[in-house]
């Protein structure tokens, strides 16, 4: 179950080249994603209407898209409005258009009833594409559910255990975080008093002495985990708000459902200290980059071990899981209303 009526991140915006469809399946429902000559941006149902090849595997021509099969060639609306060898052209000739949505960076796709697409409704995350930051960041494909994600980046107490040799150290886990709901947004703050930077961060800030560390972390439905880090020497003033001293980021986190196994990872570790800094921003690429890939691991191996083990209610909870529950719980609700009122419209 999924929820539609919001706007996934379906890719990187420089993941659409010229005369190449690109192809990827969001919450099971394969799309093509294109840019006609003219320089407009599609998304519609990678499926052909004849015999169901993948349009992706198709050629773009003008302002449509040919299916590489037999050349039924379709508009951006999805209607098909050419068929070789033949002049009458069925009505039920088309396939689904997605709202599509060009920002910060990355194309945002409307799964749901596209007269509800509010391009107003784009979780903000302009630190990816906003002047004094820069951004460097990548995508991943998980072999997991995209819970399992989720609940990872909401608790962070595994720095400790996964990155040490990046952004853990053995405070994170030792130190307490407070959880709270805002309304359908979880947020998860924790705040390291006078400890030593991890050392990811000792090299890109240059700390020697003890430091200040925050992770204030904020889930936004269904699949935005946005991280303001940072750390600060220690008795500058950052927990009362006075950051001048030190450096931060945020790091962005878009997790968008393929199947019930997989998922799509978009990431990005936007900072607005050092931005001419081209090798420290290749380091930080680096850095993050391997970082997540043990989060890759971790996940894809729970996702293993869960399906070998129908046991229920097997596993316990713990206290740094309650950020994590928050979040299952107002998804599950979310997912609750919007199947409640499609079955009433339909009714
Ligand atoms: S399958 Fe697409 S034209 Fe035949
Ligand atoms: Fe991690």
């Amino acid at each position: 179950m999924y929820l539609r009526n919001c706007w996934y991140a379906a890719a990187w915006s420089r993941d659409i080249e010229p005369n190449k469809p690109f192809a990827r399946t969001i919450c099971e429902e394969p799309v093509v994603i294109f840019k006609t000559e003219s320089g407009q941006l599609v998304a519609l149902e990678d499926r052909c209407v004849h015999r169901r090849a993948p349009l992706s595997l198709g050629r773009i021509k003008g302002e449509t898209i040919e299916c590489g099969y037999h050349g039924l060639q379709y508009d951006c609306s999805g209607r098909c409005v050419r068929i070789p060898g033949q002049q009458d052209i069925p009505e039920r000739a088309r396939v689904r258009a997605y709202p599509l949505a060009d920002k910060w960076r990355w194309l945002w796709i409307w799964l749901g009833n596209p007269e509800m697409a509010d391009e107003s409704l784009i979780p903000d995350v302009h630190w990816n594409d906003s002047p004094g930051w820069v951004s460097p960041g990548d995508t991943l494909h998980m072999n997991g559910h995209y819970q399992l994600l989720i609940d990872n980046l909401l608790d962070l107490s595994h720095l400790t255990f996964l990155h040490e040799r990046t952004i853990g150290t053995s405070m994170v886990a030792e130190t307490p975080m407070k959880a709270e709901a805002a309304g359908d947004r979880v947020r998860v703050t924790r705040w390291i008093i006078d400890q030593e930077a991890p050392p990811m961060f000792k090299k890109a800030g240059g700390f020697t002495e003890n430091v200040d560390r925050w992770q204030i972390i904020e889930w936004t439905p269904p699949g935005l985990v946005l991280i303001d880090v940072g750390c600060a020497p220690h008795g500058t003033g950052a927990p009362e708000g006075d950051r001048s001293q030190g450096i931060e980021a945020r790091s962005i986190n878009l997790i968008t459902p393929e199947t019930a196994k997989t998922h799509h990872y978009l990431w990005s570790y936007a900072r607005n200290y050092n931005i001419e800094n081209i090798e420290l921003t290749e380091f930080l690429l680096r850095a993050v980059g391997e970082t997540f890939l043990e989060d890759k691991e971790m996940l894809e191996g729970q996702q293993a071990r869960a399906e070998s083990d129908d046991r229920q209610d097997w596993t316990i909870d713990l206290k740094v899981d309650s950020g994590p529950m928050q979040a299952r719980r107002i998804l599950e609700r979310l997912i609750g209303e919007e199947l409640g009122a499609v079955a009433s419209a339909a009714e």
